[in-house]
């Protein structure tokens, strides 16, 4: 181990590293929650602050801070290092630069890219006023990293490229397109939003139009927002904007709200509602409500009520409620975003963001605010309603509006149900809205097995400390009687990471390991009584072969091992 990794592992704690990504609940000297790296209900993600340790009993993953947060944040070893000797604030020895990978120079190409843009907005005059007539202060555009990309065609490239960046680096950042003439920069006369991953690197930009000449220029028709495409690092259906500011309050406050543009999240959490993330650029998928899922069950999404209503949230709302969100409407006033009210009446978002309804609520209100007449008030329930109540996970939440809706409608609660029950089994077969299953238990087989995983994980387990309470080589000798002679190899060749996994798993499952000499004797009996059995099973099929046949003295032969066999059985009993 290099002395910077020790000193890094030195400083943090596991459980604290892990915390600010997920919810850690307590289960017994370990922690556990739903795991991050796969889709899950209920927790199989342990983190043990004895060992610095975490794993998956469902999708195997496990190891230290540093593949923890490689893992989690998509980056290599020397990634994560940076990472977390940053949060440890130990300094990284310089090593060779050659070795740097492919993703830490583009990585290394966007910093220098956002530092250009930042330095470039200081001279830039009009565009700090206009920021600041937007209600931004120094503070938050600072935090924000925001920039200014120059009103040329190359300034960014040929800056870079002084600065010794490759055409190709350059290029695989999304930073420049080539044309029929060259190179040229994609950002042209823009103000500059980096966006972050959950670590706060910039992996990406969204460039607003700026236009110097006056901020409406119509005589060229431009995007009003260009964004970096899908690179290495960016990927789009899995970056949250502000994300890496937000994370903490998220998890603090129990829930996260959901906006539209760069200028919400900017005003948001100036304006301290710091639990606030938006879309940049696309539309919400489950990889982005997944990361929020790890922090928190709550989202509110800030709805415009003149977009239809519903029509371009409903996607989001679906996955989200297929996900186990509770979801509210925070709906804001008609032909606002929430930087444009934050600007006006900060303290109103406020008040909106405690009184966002439930989406079912919400919908029956719209439904009902609108004039038809009880018939077509139905068919529309029905239509509009039923289906968000059908997704939704908690049963009790989903009896509560079954009520409500029954209540609505001025019929009895039971043909409501049955219509849910009609509605469910359309969306079992909706793949996108219903994440996929884990092998989790099935996967780990049969109740045999499992005795042999205890086992061999109280082996290993004892093997690595110190002082073991039970004495390995009987231990091991005892299991190679009862198994023979293959399969204690085979248990010998296990490679590490099983031999990981089986250890976490008994770890979990005895805690403080007391009285571990008597369950492991408890264990060898079940293993011992099993494997006669199945013997047993095997010499008796084998006797009615040999009987179908008409083989007498292997019969006899035969015979005679099944009585052995059963005769073990009952002295173990
Ligand atoms: N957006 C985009 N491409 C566009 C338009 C919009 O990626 N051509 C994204 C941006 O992330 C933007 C968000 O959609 O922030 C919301 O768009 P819009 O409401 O048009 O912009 P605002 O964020 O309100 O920007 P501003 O207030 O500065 O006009
Ligand atoms: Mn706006």
């Amino acid at each position: 181990m290099s002395s910077t990794v020790e000193q890094i592992k030195e400083r943090l704690d596991i459980t604290e590293v892990i915390g600010t990504y997920l919810k850690l609940g307590n289960a017994g000297s370990n922690l556990k929650a739903c795991c991050p790296f796969h889709n899950e209900k209920t927790p199989s993600f342990f983190v043990s602050p004895s060992r610095q340790t975490y794993h998956c009993f469902g999708c195997s993953k496990g190891g230290d801070i540093f593949s923890f947060i490689q893992e989690i944040e998509g980056l290599d070893f020397s990634g994560s290092l940076k990472v977390l000797a940053d949060k440890a604030g130990v300094e990284i020895k310089r090593t060779d630069r050659a070795q740097t990978s492919e993703k830490e120079k583009l990585f290394a190409v966007l910093e220098e890219a956002t530092r250009f843009f930042e330095q470039n907005l200081k001279v830039q005059k009009d565009v700090a006023l206009y920021l600041k007539d937007r209600g931004l202060t120094g503070i938050t555009a600072k935090k924000f990293r925001l920039g200014y990309a120059l009103d040329q065609w190359n300034a960014l490239y040929d800056s870079l490229k002084t600065k010794g960046y490759s055409e190709a680096v350059i290029e695989k950042a999304g930073l420049t397109i080539k044309g029929d003439k060259g190179y040229y920069d994609r950002f042209r006369s823009r103000i500059m939003f980096p966006i972050f991953d959950s670590s706060g690197r910039v992996v990406g930009f969204s460039g607003r139009i700026f236009d110097s000449s006056g901020e409406k220029s119509d005589s060229i028709q431009q995007a009003k927002y260009v964004n970096s495409p899908e690179t290495s690092l960016y990927n789009k259906s899995k970056i949250l904007y502000g994300f890496d500011k937000a994370k903490v309050s998220i998890r603090r406050s129990g829930s996260c709200v959901l906006v539209e543009g760069q200028m919400d999240i900017l005003m948001s959490h100036q304006a301290g509602f710091e639990n606030t993330v938006a879309v940049s650029g696309t539309a919400i998928t489950s990889e982005h409500l997944n990361l929020i899922k790890r922090l928190s069950d709550n989202l509110i999404i800030a709805f415009d009520p003149d977009d239809a209503g519903m029509s371009a949230s409903k996607r989001g709302v679906d996955i989200a409620l297929s996900l186990g969100f509770d979801v509210r409407v925070a709906l804001l006033p008609s032909g606002l975003d929430p930087a444009d009210l934050i600007l006006k009446d900060k303290d109103k978002w406020g008040n909106i963001l405690e009184d966002a309804q439930h989406i079912i609520d919400f919908y029956l209100d719209v439904l009902s605010r609108k004039d038809m007449d009880q018939r077509a008030f139905r068919v529309k329930v029905g239509e509009m309603v039923l289906p968000y109540i059908a997704r939704l996970k908690n049963k009790i939440n989903q009896a509560h509006f079954v009520s409500e809706v029954a209540r609505k409608l001025g019929i009895s609660d039971e043909p409501i149900w049955e219509e849910l029950r009609s509605i469910s089994k359309n969306i079992e077969s909706d793949t996108v809205s219903n994440p996929p299953v884990t092998q989790s238990n099935s996967a780990k087989g049969t109740r045999k097995e499992m005795v042999e995983r205890k086992i061999l994980g109280l082996i290993f387990l004892q093997e690595e400390v110190k002082e073991p309470i039970l004495n390995i080589k009987e231990c091991k000798e005892k299991y190679k009687n009862i198994v023979g002679e293959d399969a204690f190899k085979t248990m010998q060749d296990l490679n590490e990471d099983d031999k990981k996994e089986f250890i976490f798993e008994v770890e979990v499952y005895y805690g403080d390991m007391k009285n571990i000499d008597e369950e492991f004797n408890e264990l060898m009996k079940y293993m011992e009584e099993e494997t006669l059995k199945e013997e047993l099973a095997e010499a008796m099929e084998k006797l009615r072969i040999s009987e179908n046949k008409g083989e007498t003295e292997l019969i006899n032969d035969t015979l005679k091992k099944c009585q052995e066999i059963s005769k073990k059985i009952n002295e173990l009993k």
